[in-house]
């Protein structure tokens, strides 16, 4: 089973506290906070203060928090988010000319360093930065809003950077983000996601949210 990671941006805005509590206790096994910044993204989220304020949440239920900085110049907040209680940090490739330094300054700070890639952007990207990652996020819709239409390069994009992986020798998670629900969970796994995030998947539509991840695991269950 994969790991799920209900992206909190898609809740109420309100309640991010009580509805990651929900999602957690529906058996949801991280948090992903999305931070964006008004400039790498035409849209503005949070920032440390939520992730510390989500942090007893995730405590109390033994999640870790993953926080994706979709923001220029991340360098600048790795030693705040790591102190507001940030388990992963990642940040994206297009954003760092000084790649392998940010991921050092992550490592440093206590966190798992995350690399993320755009749709548009290519693989070649992550050549010098794979052997250092823990985590590299496949962005399959583009950074900014939730509730976006996956697009479907997206799988053969993670099971070329798990093939990328493998061949280093490196036990780093494959991580997608953007458009992810039942419909499109399963080929993701196959190809060798395993950490999901989903936001109006999990937290959209009419249904609670316990029912939303359990049809989540459903369509990740019944046909494997
Ligand atoms: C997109 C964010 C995603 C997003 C996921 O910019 O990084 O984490 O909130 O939401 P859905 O699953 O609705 O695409
Ligand atoms: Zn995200």
């Amino acid at each position: 089973m994969p790991t799920l990671a209900p992206s909190i941006i898609a809740s109420d805005a309100g309640r991010y506290a009580a509805c990651a509590d929900e999602a957690l206790r529906a058996g949801a096994e991280w948090l992903h906070v999305d931070v964006m910044d008004g400039h790498f993204v035409p849209n503005i989220t949070i920032g440390p203060d939520v992730v510390r304020a989500l942090r007893p949440v995730a405590d109390e239920h033994d999640a870790a928090l993953d926080v994706h900085l979709m923001m220029e110049a991340p360098e600048q907040y790795v030693e705040a988010f790591a102190d507001a209680g940030a388990d992963v940090l990642t940040v994206h490739v297009e954003a760092c000319p000084h790649l392998h330094r940010v991921a050092q300054d992550i490592r440093a700070a206590g966190c798992k360093v995350g690399v993320a890639l755009n749709p548009a952007t290519p693989l070649g990207h992550l050549d010098g930065i794979l052997p250092f990652v823990d985590l590299v996020l496949v962005m399959s819709v583009n950074p900014g809003f939730s509730g976006q239409a996956f697009i479907p390069e997206s799988t053969a994009k993670v099971q070329r950077v798990r093939r990328r992986l493998n061949a280093l020798g490196s036990e780093a998670y494959v991580e997608v983000d953007g458009g992810v629900g039942p419909d499109t969970a399963l080929e993701l796994v196959q190809a060798g996601a395993e950490v999901l995030v989903a936001g109006s998947a999990v937290f959209g539509g009419a249904n609670s949210t316990e029912h939303n991840l359990q049809a989540l695991r459903e369509a990740l269950t019944l046909r494997v």
